[in-house]
């Protein structure tokens, strides 16, 4: 499971680092919150899961790691799409806005998912 987190996390740094390259050669800084979010939500909270998974949780594979898993990239990747088509302009706030709503609430949801495995795992409480 780390494994898969790790690799997803590098996978969103180098779409979020591209984007931000390109805005500092463009002088374009119209996709800083998508920029901002690939690299914070995408990159670093999947890599904050992996080193959750690796150091406190034994890599378990039980239903719930799976669906946190699963359920954290989709909302990741639906929430950064979203503010990358909002910022360039390709969808307008009143479309958008929703499909940004639930993925913020999915993104939640997966931390809250964490934030329980944690709590109940046997070698995280030591
Ligand atoms: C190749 C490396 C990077 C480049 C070229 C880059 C470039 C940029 C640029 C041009 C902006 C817009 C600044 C503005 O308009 O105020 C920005 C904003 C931002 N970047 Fe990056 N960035 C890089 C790496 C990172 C990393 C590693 C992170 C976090 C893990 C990050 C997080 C942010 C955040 C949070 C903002 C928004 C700051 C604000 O609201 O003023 N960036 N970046």
């Amino acid at each position: 499971m780390s494994r898969y987190l790790l690799l997803l996390s590098f996978g969103f740094a180098t779409f979020g680092l591209v984007l931000g390259i390109y805005m500092g050669i463009s002088q374009n800084h119209a996709q800083l919150v998508a920029h901002a979010h690939l690299l914070l939500v995408g990159f670093l909270m999947s890599f904050v899961y992996a080193l959750c998974h690796r150091l406190w949780l034994g890599d378990l594979i039980t239903r719930l790691a799976k669906i946190q898993m699963v359920l954290h990239v989709l909302s990741a990747l639906v929430l950064t799409a979203g503010l990358f088509m909002l910022y360039g302009q390709i969808f307008p706030g009143h479309v958008i806005g929703p499909v940004l709503g639930i993925a913020s609430i999915g993104v939640f949801l997966a931390f809250l998912m964490m934030f329980w495995l944690l709590l109940k795992h046997p070698q995280a409480r030591q």
